[in-house]
This record gives structure tokens, C-alpha cells and sequence, in this order.
């Protein structure tokens, strides 16, 4: 692997542009040179490694073994401010250049991460505010990470000093590919900051969205107890008062913290794409966090990246008392990959971090299972992945994370999924970049909004109601019908699908309530529950009968609605929806439809015989309201039925356990099936199919082992 001087590649690039109007941005064109013959995108499956936590007589060891492993890239330096910057103003770039140089040698690309989730403690000692100060009005305290203030103007250019000094040094430094900005934002013990600097920061947003205060006073209705701004200086943050704060008010702090942590991320953007035009920029995040938008977070870079770890998350499920299944943690996993394409409008994206052993801080979860870290990383390939860095090369035998588990144990022997991630990356290398840069097919979408989660937050309306939840059994639900999901948000257009689910839609704009009446007008089929239209984007409630503005397209009125405590509902279903009755625990709308017909019934209480699931014929359309909770085998088995009434079909017909996604580019399709479970698993194939990763041609019945993979081509 050669790097070329700025003008050969220039010169190279340019003349391949005119050629054969190869559009990949310039950092694509770079690195996919770096790791061969120019093609679809760059070759990305590496790992995540610390030459700051490692001793220096280890490096080239470790850059051979991992070149060995097959890898072509590493990700380092993310935490690195104290050797990087030990006193202000004072850089030392030498040690971090010798472990690129090392790493250079052996063929391995490096992505550097800039440092701010980090700073050190001369820092902290001498800017003490630019630690966060969390909901409760504690200010945090150094010593974790992830502490800081995103709003903090001293923080903001410390954190763009160091980058831009990283940047300057290793603009030019052969085998430099690309840069991940900071670390996880808002994933901290406090994921949002209420200090002073962050109430100026909100009041200047809030001059400028809203304009005149006399627009703020009338969007939120601060005449309600006397809250009347006469000067934008009087805002408060929704810090514990005498009672709870105003929705409006509320809601724009939220949408504020995300635009802070995003701004701050613009600013280290700017200053790598001036400094270093020829890397990419990334940022890493998870999937199922609201605390920052995901789109705008990655509007501006080159690709998501994701942090994937199933086994934490059941690890986390299982200590707040939320015992999953295999089928919830996997079908939480997909929704995270579904997310991460779907926040680039379905670009290939990136694994940062891969779950590769034993992980957690205080307590850990178990070693994946023999064959689930190879399954994990189709999942992602199967969802989307174009690459995929394991986490972590070696274990550390210090700091916070010592028993966060790498591919190397503590004593550098092999962990034990070392074998098959190795073995994964040998696969993948051999399927090839066309099919890691090939598009996801789906004709179904769940629309994810985070001011949706935001409001409904701020008033659940039921203390077990909350929007993330709702969206991971929806998408639970969905993905047993297997026919893929897009997980997009409120701005999108939705001719491309077949059929469109979103669940709790409080918030509904005019815009987005245009584009679903369009939808439906043009034949979709759009489905929706309890809570559907009840705000405005102030977080007002809405003046007409609910559900608000698509009130006609829905051919329903929401009489009344109610939370479920100890007085229970149920629903029995008419033949459309045949099953058993299911019981409602959280909430039920009392319905009045204007047209539409009834697909299930309440069945207790003053209610019962009542419409519970209605579905309206509207322009060439449909639209289901389903007006209470239902358990999850009703939830699967109703959304399924709809789906199949939209057209929208699977492309196997799989057992429970088992996952099925497609991927297409020009007339090649490759089909994933993956097995998430503990035992073998057949499947009916319908036609004639290779095996791309064992090399069988496959017929009729095939096996599936445990935790198993194939990937088929006709
Ligand atoms: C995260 C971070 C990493 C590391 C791993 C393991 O998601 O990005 O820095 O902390 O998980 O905890
Ligand atoms: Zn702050």
C-alpha cells in the first residue's frame, strides 16, 4: 500500500473523474487506492487499538498480528489529549506518528480520532466550568470522560486547538485515512448539559428560531402562570422548579442540547475538511439513544458509524429488569444498522465499534456464544455495513474498561472468538466491496422522529409509555414479517414504499402531515396508534378533534383517550385480523369512526364493543389506526397482515429466530439469513441458490446451524 504525493494523486484523481466519471468524493477515491485497485468505496475492517495503553515494545507486534488477522485499518488515539497535549499548548505528535508509522508499514490504514470526549486534568483544573452540570443543577465532576459542557466556549477551543494541531500534523502522514470526531456524544451519565454557558446558548438559539419574543411568548404560551418574557435573558433551562416546566420550553431544550453537540462537532468538521480534504470524517454513536439527533449529527459527514455491542445490551436489558429475548436483542440490533443507513438516506455505513468479547464496566456480560461475532457482523453487512473495526485489540489491564474485552485476553492470548473474526473478515474480504456498497432493499419504512421521543418525554401521559420503547417493539413486530425496514425520519418522502408504520406520532407537523395525505392519496398504506397528532411542533396541543391534522385521512375521531392502570381493555379482532383477543395495558383511544371500517373491538369496561383498530379507504390508499396497546404476538401478527395487505412481501419465508435481508446492486442481489438461535434452523428455498460463503449450490431444504450464515445468490 503506497499513498501518492498530493499532486500524483491529484493528478490521478482528475484524470480518472474524467475518464470514467467515477463520482466517489475525493477521501473515497484516496482510500480506496491506499487499499488496492480503485472500486466501489473503500475496504474498511479493522479494529479499535490504544498505542497510548500499550507499551511501545508491543507496537510492531501488534501491527504484524493484525495485518496477519487480515485487517486493513485500525482506529486510535480518541482518548489521547493527555499524551497529545500534555501542558496547554504544548503538542507532542512523536509517539503517535512512530505507532502510525508502525502501522503504515504493515498495510494498516489509520482513522484518528480527535480527543475532546476526553480532557485531561490540567485542563479541568484550570477551566473548571467547562464541566457539565446535569438535570438536577449538580455540576459533574473530572475524572470519567465525557463530562463536558458542549455549549462551554473554552472547552469548544481547547477541543479545536488539539484536533487542528492532529489535524496540521498528520494531514500529509502516509496511511492517515480518515478521522472520527470525538466520541459518542451525549453518552455520558448525564446526557445533557443546564449550565449558564448553556442557557446563553439557548436563549441566542431561541432569538434566533423564533425571532421576537413576542412569537416565543405566543409559540409556547407563557401566559400560563405568568411566564411572559419581556427579555430573551430571562429564559430559564428546565431545572427543578416549584412544578414542571413549560412543554414548549422543554421541548426546544432538548432540540437545543442536540443542535449544541452538533455545532460543536461542526466546528472540529470545518477546520478537517479545510485542513485534510483527502480524509474522510466520521463520528461514532448508537442506535438506540435519543439525545441527539442522528441526522443532524451526520448530515455533514461522510458516512454513520455505529458502536454495536448485543451482548451489553442484553446485559443492560437484563439489569433493568427487561429480560430479552434473543428475538428483542436482535431485533434491537437490526433497528440500530437500519438506523444508521436510513440517517444517510441508505449509504453504506460503518461498524466503529464491534462487540468481539466479554464487555461492560463494573459487570460484563458474557463471551458471545460460539459463532455470534461472526453473526453480528453479517447482521451488519446484512443491514448495510460496508466495514466493520472490532473493539478492541487487546484487553486493558488498567482504567475503567479493563474488562471490556478484546480479541487478545489480558496475557495477549488469543480471546476466544479470535478464530472467527478472524474468519469473518477472510469472508468478507472475499464476497468483495460490490456487495458491501450494494443498496438495501425494502418496501417498508418506520418513521422515527425525535421530537416525537422529546415531547413525549417530557409528558408520557402514562409512566410506562415512553417512545423508544414503543419503537422497538414496533420494529420487533415489523421485522418478524421480514420484509426489511427503512427507519427514517418525519422530513422524508414516502412515495418510495409500499408501507409506511409510526407509532405515537404526537408530534405532527403540517408538512409531514402532507406528505403522509399524499402517501396514502397515492396507494401507501400508512399505519399509526394512540397519541397520533396531539402537537403541534411548540409542543401546543392541537384545537381540532383528534387525531389533528389527518383526521380525514385516518376516517376516525378520538373521542376520548385514556391510560390503562388497573382498570384492563382488551381487543377481539374481526376476520381481517383473525387471532386471539389481546389484552391493552397502557393505553386506549375511544374511537368514532367517519367512514372507516373496524378491524377489532374493545372488549371491557364501558367500552367494550367499542372500535379499537379501524382502517380507512382514503384516495387510493389505506390508513389503520390502532387505538390501544396490544401484546406482542398480536402486535407481530396485526402488522404482519398488513403489510401483506400492502403488497409488501418477504423474500424467504423463514422460522422465528431467523432474519432475512437483501441487498442489490444493478440485477445482483445477495439474500442474508441469519440465524439468531442456540439451534439449527431449516429454511424452504423456492428456487435455486449459491452459498456465497461455503461455496454450496443449495436447493429445496437447507440447514442453517446455529447462529449460522449464508449468504445466497441465484
Ligand atoms: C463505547 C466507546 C468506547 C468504549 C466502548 C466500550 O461505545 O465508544 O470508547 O468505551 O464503548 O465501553
Ligand atoms: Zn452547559
Amino acid at each position: 500500500m503506497t499513498s501518492p504525493t498530493r499532486r500524483e494523486f491529484l493528478g490521478g484523481a482528475l484524470a480518472l473523474i474524467s475518464a470514467a466519471s467515477i463520482r466517489l468524493p475525493l477521501w473515497a477515491q484516496t482510500v480506496a487506492s491506499l487499499a488496492g485497485a480503485p472500486a466501489a468505496g473503500p475496504l474498511l475492517l479493522g479494529v479499535d487499538y490504544y498505542p497510548d495503553q500499550t507499551p511501545e515494545a508491543l507496537w510492531e507486534e501488534d501491527a504484524r498480528m493484525m495485518a496477519d488477522f487480515g485487517f486493513t485499518n485500525v482506529r486510535i488515539a480518541e482518548f489521547a489529549w493527555a499524551l497529545m497535549e500534555p501542558a496547554e499548548g504544548r503538542f507532542d505528535f512523536a509517539w503517535l506518528r512512530r505507532s502510525v508509522e508502525i502501522l503504515h508499514k504493515h498495510n494498516l490504514a489509520v482513522i484518528l480520532g480527535t480527543p475532546s470526549a476526553a480532557p485531561p486534568p490540567w485542563l479541568t483544573a484550570k477551566y473548571p466550568d467547562i464541566v457539565e452540570v446535569n438535570e438536577k443543577g449538580e455540576r459533574l465532576h473530572p475524572g470519567g470522560r465525557r463530562f463536558t459542557c458542549p455549549t462551554n466556549q473554552v472547552y469548544r477551543r481547547l477541543s479545536l486547538i488539539i484536533a487542528s494541531e492532529m489535524a496540521r500534523t498528520f494531514t500529509e502522514t502516509q496511511g492517515v485515512i480518515g478521522w472520527q470526531i470525538d466520541n459518542e456524544f451525549t453518552l455520558g451519565s448525564s446526557q445533557r448539559c443546564y449550565c449558564n454557558y448553556c442557557q446563553a446558548g439557548f436563549q441566542t438559539w431561541l432569538r434566533s428560531r423564533y425571532g421576537t419574543l413576542d412569537n416565543l411568548n405566543q409559540s409556547w404560551g407563557t401566559v400560563f402562570w405568568s411566564q411572559t418574557y419581556t427579555d430573551f435573558s430571562q429564559i430559564p433551562v428546565p431545572l427543578p422548579s416549584g412544578g414542571d416546566p413549560n412543554p414548549g420550553l422543554a421541548l426546544d431544550y432538548d432540540r437545543y442540547q442536540s443542535y449544541a453537540n452538533v455545532s460543536f462537532q461542526q466546528e472540529q468538521l470545518d477546520m478537517l475538511r479545510k485542513t485534510c480534504p483527502r480524509h474522510f470524517v466520521t463520528t461514532n454513536n448508537v442506535g438506540l439513544v435519543d439525545t441527539i439527533n442522528m441526522r443532524d449529527l451526520y448530515e455533514k459527514l461522510d458516512f454513520t458509524a455505529f458502536d454495536n455491542y448485543p451482548g451489553f445490551f442484553d446485559m443492560l436489558m437484563a439489569q433493568q429488569g427487561r429480560m430479552g429475548s434473543s428475538a428483542f436483542v436482535s431485533s434491537s440490533i437490526a433497528l440500530g444498522h437500519d438506523l444508521a443507513r436510513s440517517v444517510k438516506g441508505g449509504k453504506p455505513f460503518m461498524i466503529m465499534e464491534e462487540q468481539s468479547g466479554k464487555a461492560g464496566q463494573k459487570t460484563f456480560s458474557p463471551q458471545p456464544e460460539k459463532g455470534q461475532a461472526r453473526l453480528w457482523t453479517y447482521q451488519a453487512i446484512a443491514h448495510g455495513a460496508m466495514g466493520v473495526n472490532y473493539f478492541r485489540w487487546d484487553t486493558a489491564t488498567f482504567g475503567a474498561e479493563e474488562y471490556w474485552h478484546g480479541i487478545l485476553n489480558h496475557d495477549r492470548s488469543k480471546s476466544p472468538a479470535f478464530d472467527e473474526i478472524k474468519q469473518g473478515v477472510r469472508e468478507l474480504k472475499a464476497l468483495g466491496r460490490e456487495v458491501l456498497y450494494s443498496n438495501y432493499v425494502t418496501d417498508a419504512a418506520l418513521v422515527f422522529d425525535y421530537d416525537c421521543s422529546w415531547a413525549l418525554a417530557i409528558q408520557p401521559g402514562h409512566f410506562r409509555l415512553a417512545y423508544l420503547d414503543q419503537i422497538v417493539s414496533w420494529y420487533g413486530a415489523i421485522s418478524a414479517s421480514r420484509s426489511g425496514i427503512d427507519v427514517i425520519g418525519p422530513e422524508i418522502d414516502l412515495s418510495a414504499y409500499k408501507i409506511v408504520f409510526a407509532p405515537v406520532a404526537y408530534v405532527m407537523s403540517e408538512k409531514q402531515a402532507a406528505r403522509i395525505r399524499s402517501f396514502v392519496q397515492g396507494g401507501g398504506m400508512f399505519v399509526t396508534n394512540f397519541r397520533l397528532g396531539v402537537k403541534t411542533e411548540t409542543s401546543q396541543i392541537v384545537r381540532t378533534p383528534l387525531p389533528g391534522l389527518l383526521r380525514d385521512v385516518m376516517g376516525v375521531t378520538v373521542e376520548d383517550y385514556i391510560p390503562v392502570y388497573s382498570a384492563k381493555n382488551g381487543m377481539k379482532f374481526s376476520p381481517a385480523l383473525a387471532g386471539p383477543d389481546s389484552e391493552c395495558v397502557l393505553w386506549t383511544d375511544i374511537l368514532q369512526p367517519a367512514g372507516a371500517e373496524v378491524l377489532a373491538s374493545y372488549t371491557m369496561g364501558a367500552h367494550a364493543g367499542q372500535p379499537a383498530i379501524t382502517m380507512n379507504s382514503f384516495g387510493k390508499g389505506k390508513a389503520v389506526y390502532i387505538g390501544g396497546d396490544l401484546n406482542e404476538a398480536s402486535l407481530a401478527r396485526v402488522l404482519r397482515t398488513l403489510s401483506g395487505m400492502a403488497g409488501v412481501k418477504p423474500p424467504l419465508e423463514v422460522p422465528a429466530g431467523v432474519e432475512v435481508t437483501v441487498r442489490k446492486a444493478g440485477n445482483k442481489q445477495w439474500i442474508f439469513v441469519l440465524n439468531h438461535g442456540a439451534s439449527s434452523q431449516s429454511v424452504n428455498l423456492p428456487a435455486a441458490f449459491v452459498d456465497l460463503l461455503s461455496g454450496e449450490k443449495l436447493t429445496g431444504k437447507i440447514d442453517i446451524g446455529a447462529y449460522g450464515v449464508r449468504v445466497l445468490q441465484s
